[in-house]
């Protein structure tokens, strides 16, 4: 009898483990479709009433950037409605991490003054921005939004075309996710607080199948598994592989007894080409273990959960590609020389006009 309440309760307990791993390592389907490749803002600024707008002001916020024009009949107050809508639905702490950007691709009509009143009717603090028609060009360029200023009427009126799906910039600058048009609020607040609850960095969206969507996530880098896998890794690994995980300078070179110094394990490195299984296993059972140099086993010394905390933590120092790639959800040929996280931006790329 007791070896059966022993066997039950064994079984009711890794069935919730199951549940409780499931809960943070789960897939989140998203109601906005993810990009296959996150795209970086543009380093542009924009006018405000406020004064210059820049996406770079914005990380550690969520973006929701719209594009339209104040005189626009129907489409875009719909959509700044259901912003307004979706903003509501989050708790006032959540909603101080997001920030609604309207940008007006109608600068003729649309001074930033105007514009400023516009975005206030609905919220206030909505921002409403515009450029020149050349600024405005590289940003829906550089975001795959389109416009169309059709001719004037008689009067001199005239409507624009132009995409209406709302972006979604994460806290990192990336353009990761956009919601169609008529995106119930609901659906939008949904991702926004998942996004905001789990502090995913964009780094740590894994997109799945060539299209625009579905959309899987697979891999939330959880804060507290960072923190202690940074712990852990000052610990057990800052000593051979440096506690910035640039490893040694000359890790490329082969010594005379063919042994290696530490690689980095940072983007910089190799490590990320390794899948996940494999990094575990070189941790496990080190490496070289018959070289004069090497990296000494750690089954007997680290437990799987912290193995798992400490490459939570050396993935946090990757990029886009690089986790995609290590997670087997990018199948392409790794980028060597894929842009890390907090590299500065390249400074903009002006249109040069066609001789
Ligand atoms: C005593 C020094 C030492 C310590 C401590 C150490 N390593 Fe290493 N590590 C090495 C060396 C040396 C290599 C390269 C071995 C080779 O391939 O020649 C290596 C290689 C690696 C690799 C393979 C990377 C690649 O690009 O091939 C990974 C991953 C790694 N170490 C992770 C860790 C982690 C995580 C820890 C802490 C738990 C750790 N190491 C602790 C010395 C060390």
């Amino acid at each position: 009898m007791k070896r059966l309440f022993i066997l039950l309760g064994s079984t009711l307990l890794f069935t919730v483990l199951i549940f409780v791993g499931y809960r943070t390592f789960g897939v989140q389907k998203f109601n906005g479709s993810v990009l296959q490749s996150p795209i970086k803002t543009p380093p542009i600024v924009l006018r405000s009433d406020a004064g210059p707008v820049s996406f770079d002001e914005y990380r550690g916020k969520l973006v929701l950037l719209y594009f339209g024009y104040t005189s626009c009949p129907d489409v875009c107050p719909t959509s700044l409605a259901n912003l307004k809508l979706a903003m509501n639905e989050l708790t006032p702490e959540e909603a101080t991490q997001v920030q609604v950007i309207f940008v007006s691709v109608d600068p003729a009509r649309d001074t930033p003054e105007a514009l400023g009143k516009y975005v206030k009717l609905f919220q206030d603090d909505f921002i409403g921005a515009t450029g020149t028609r050349e600024e405005i060009d590289l940003v829906t360029s550089a975001f795959g939004a389109k416009y169309k200023i059709n001719p004037p009427d008689t009067n001199g009126n005239y409507s624009v075309d132009h995409t209406s799906f709302t972006i979604l910039i994460d806290r990192n600058g990336y353009y990761i996710m956009n919601f169609s048009h008529g995106t119930p609020p609901a659906e939008m607040s949904a991702d926004l607080r998942y996004l905001l609850k789990n502090n995913m960095p964009i780094s740590a969206q894994i997109l799945a199948g060539p299209t625009y969507t579905p959309v899987v996530c697979a891999v939330t880098l959880i804060p507290a598994h960072v923190q202690g896998g940074e712990w852990l890794y000052q610990h057990h690994c800052a000593q051979c592989h440096g506690a910035d995980m640039a490893g040694n300078p000359a890790w490329q070179t082969t010594l005379a007894d063919g042994s290696h110094l530490p690689p980095p394990l940072n983007g910089n490195g190799n490590a990320w080409n390794y899948s996940e299984q494999d990094m575990i296993n070189i941790i496990k059972e080190g490496r070289n273990l018959d070289q004069p140099i090497h990296m000494p086993a750690f089954k007997s010394t680290l437990a799987d959960w912290e193995i798992n905390f400490i490459l939570t933590y050396i993935k946090t120092t990757w990029d886009v590609g690089q986790l995609n790639y290590q997670h087997g959800f990018m199948t392409l040929t790794p980028q060597t020389t894929s842009t890390p996280i907090n590299t500065p931006l390249p400074p903009p790329t002006t249109a040069t006009p066609a001789p």
